[in-house]
């Protein structure tokens, strides 16, 4: 059940005037601590993979743990990408549980921007996932020093954000406002007037990049002017780097599990610290009141083949899982052949929705068209075909 849709928990956050930690993860670690302090502080809380660390982990092997945490916990928990880089990015993300995706095409010209973003919406819809664009540009890498990574912050204009969220039809607006990405030295100065002027043009949850460093009163004035969502990494990343110095200064077998010691602590001290600061402790019962569960779809087949041998029969049903997997929205393809012979349908194709909208548009997607048409359907007359609504507690 704490798998919640991400645009119900902004929508409560952003009219209760409190903003909710998008926190990126990079290992286990991370999802511990940042676990730990949102039940402790019983607050809703968005689990973050930014496509800038994939290659510090693994994208697939690490996200079932993080689905597996979400859906354990007792609070509210959407899991989103952050700054997914292309179509095919968010799509892979959707496909291993992401419920929420943010397409970054913040570099290139607000045209392109604008139809890269709205062509992912499109597809987003289609699975029921709500998506986050920024017009404008946040410079800066997360979890490095600003410094390192020179570039102009391009304030996101009022007529520029309206026109954005108009044509792209997102859920959520990123917006560059004077915050950097990553280890900033000095203070950055924020312009709080474009912020509130978009705000009141738009009415819809705004997100802030580049949480790190900012002061108590910096994040006070961003949340008064709509900001639901703050996106937060350096800062753990720096928490558990200082754990590891200590460990190796204060263990004398330096075994690597030592090094390792009360890292998830460490980020739980800044995740806690900002939850309360953000106004998002105690949330939780509210929010999941007001959020409708996150439920899957189980699309099931039963069937006989009539016309192919056993081999030709699992050549068609690879083919069908190589194609029918990568359709926005397919969390599993499972397929199978009775135990008994004498069972009245020998085969299976169990294929796992993330959300009840991909029934339609699983059906109606070009490469299922073909496959059900050209190699399934003429083989597999008898069967049966029913969708299942997973039921929650
Ligand atoms: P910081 O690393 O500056 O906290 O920014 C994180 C971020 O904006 C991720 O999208």
């Amino acid at each position: 059940m704490p798998l919640v849709n991400m645009k119900h928990m902004l929508k409560h956050a952003y009219e209760n005037k409190y903003a909710i930690g998008a926190f990126d993860l990079v290992n286990l670690d991370f999802l511990t601590g940042i676990m730990s302090a949102a039940e402790k502080e019983k607050a809703p809380v968005i689990l973050s993979l930014a496509e800038s660390h994939f290659d510090t982990f693994d994208f697939e092997l690490l996200m079932p743990a993080v689905v597996a945490a979400a859906k354990r916990a007792s609070i509210p928990v959407a899991i989103h990408l952050d700054h997914g880089s292309c179509q095919e990015s968010a799509v892979r993300s959707i496909n291993l549980g992401c419920n929420g995706v943010m397409i970054d095409a913040s570099e290139k010209t607000i045209e392109e921007n604008t139809n890269i973003t709205r062509a992912l919406v499109e597809i987003a819809q289609g699975c029921g996932i709500p998506v986050e664009g920024e017009p404008g540009y946040v410079p800066g890498v997360e979890g490095e020093d600003a410094e390192r990574h020179p570039g102009d912050i391009r304030y996101t204009t009022v007529d520029e954000a309206i026109r954005y969220v108009e044509k792209t039809g997102v859920d959520f607006l990123a917006v560059s406002i004077g915050t950097v990405h990553g280890r900033m030295q000095g203070k950055p100065d924020l312009n709080y007037q474009r912020l509130k002027e978009i705000n009141e043009a738009l009415g819809i949850p705004l997100v802030i990049h580049g949480g790190t460093g900012l002061s108590d009163d910096q994040f006070q004035q961003l949340i008064a002017n709509g900001a639901a969502k703050i996106n937060y990494y350096t800062a753990l990343s720096d928490a558990a780097a200082k754990q590891i110095e200590h460990n190796s200064i204060t263990n004398r077998y330096s075994s690597y599990t030592s090094m390792l010691k009360n890292i998830p602590v460490a980020i739980s001290k800044e995740v806690e610290r900002c939850i309360k600061l953000w106004g998002a402790s105690g949330r939780s019962e509210e929010v999941l009141e007001c959020c409708s569960p996150w439920r899957e779809v189980e699309h099931v087949i039963i069937y006989n083949v009539k016309g192919l041998d056993k081999k030709e029969t699992r050549e068609m049903v690879s083919e069908g899982r190589k194609v029918l997997s990568t359709i926005p929205g397919v969390l599993e393809v499972f397929t199978g052949e009775a135990m008994k012979k004498g069972d009245e349908y020998q085969y299976t194709w169990l294929v796992r929705f993330c959300h009840p909208a991909v029934i339609d548009s699983y059906r109606e997607h070009p490469a299922h068209v073909a496959f059900a048409d050209n190699l399934f359907r003429p083989v597999a007359g008898n069967r049966i075909s029913i969708d299942y609504l997973d039921w929650k507690k």
